[in-house]
């Protein structure tokens, strides 16, 4: 039986690819800081599957002992892992200069270190089995720099550079790395961003409809069926993601000089 490990499983986009993979009958070993709602999703998941198929360990993605001692223990639980989907992450726009060092270094900590600290406590096992996937979430941002997301984007810019570079290392090995790039997501997290959302960058963003978790979730588990490396959700990120060089110097053009209008109009 497949063994999924889904960082951030409690909630959101990790929660729907739990619900997805339990669908298929998978074994599902669920990470996230908080207890409570690591029992809450069991208790959902247990109602539409097998209730023993699906483990929880509370533990801290930044944290690398903690999570290597959590992932350990779901291997131990439910056998190696076949599909890792490092989906922990948070998010606190605000200006460079407004969001305090400490706030900015945790978003780094999680989004980025986290992932790699995941990665790294299931990639031997992979290597010499030769075998598994590795599924890194960034974002949207990860694909262009975004007005008050200076800590954020640059944690979802760097795990594309990891998951590129260490694509090519893992792929004779047999195990397949993708990264994807979200949009605006129906989550308990993007219902927390918005309230922070700079003006600017709900005006950069435009007023596109978020979407839901189920339909994020549902298409990142068929790219990794698929193997492919890169998953974009739309046709503008999808543009950004392969034509993003070209198109970038236009878009900033155009975000620049919106920026200023609200400026002004301040
Ligand atoms: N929603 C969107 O619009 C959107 C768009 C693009 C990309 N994304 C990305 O998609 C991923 C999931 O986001 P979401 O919107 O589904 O968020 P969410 O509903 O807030 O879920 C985030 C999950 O990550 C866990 N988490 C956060 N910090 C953690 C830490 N330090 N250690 C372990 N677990 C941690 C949370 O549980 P605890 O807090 O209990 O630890 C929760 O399970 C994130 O990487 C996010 O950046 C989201």
């Amino acid at each position: 039986m497949t063994h999924v490990i889904i960082t951030g499983g409690s909630s959101g986009i990790g929660l729907a690819l739990a619900r997805f993979y339990a669908s298929r009958g998978a074994r599902i070993s669920l990470l996230a800081r908080t207890l409570p709602l690591l029992e809450a999703a069991h208790a959902v998941l247990a109602k539409s599957g097998n209730a023993d198929a699906i483990h929880v360990e509370s533990a801290d993605v930044a944290d690398e002992g903690q999570i290597g001692a959590a992932i350990a223990r779901c291997e131990e639980a439910f056998g190696p892992c076949d599909i890792l989907i490092t989906c922990a992450g948070i998010v606190q726009p605000g200006l460079f200069e407004a969001v305090s060092p400490d706030a900015f270094n945790r978003q780094l900590q999680t989004n980025l270190f986290g992932s790699i600290h995941a990665v790294r406590s299931v990639y031997a096992g992979m290597k010499q089995r030769r075998a598994g996937r590795i599924m890194l979430v960034s974002s949207g941002a990860g694909l262009i720099g975004i007005y008050g997301y200076t800590a954020y984007s640059a944690s979802k810019f760097a795990l594309h550079g990891f998951a590129e570079a260490l694509r090519s290392e893992a792929r004779p090995h047999g195990v397949k790395i993708s990264v994807c790039f979200p949009p605006d997501t129906e989550t308990p997290q993007f219902i927390r961003e918005l309230e922070h959302r700079p003006l600017e960058a709900a005006v950069i963003m435009g007023r596109v409809a978020p979407w839901t978790s189920d339909a994020v979730a549902g298409r990142i588990a068929r790219a990794i069926d698929r193997g492919r490396f890169e998953v974009f959700f739309g046709w503008t990120l999808w543009a950004l993601g392969r034509f993003g060089s070209t198109a970038k110097p236009f878009l900033n053009w155009w975000f620049d000089r919106a920026i200023l209008r609200i400026g002004r109009s301040r």
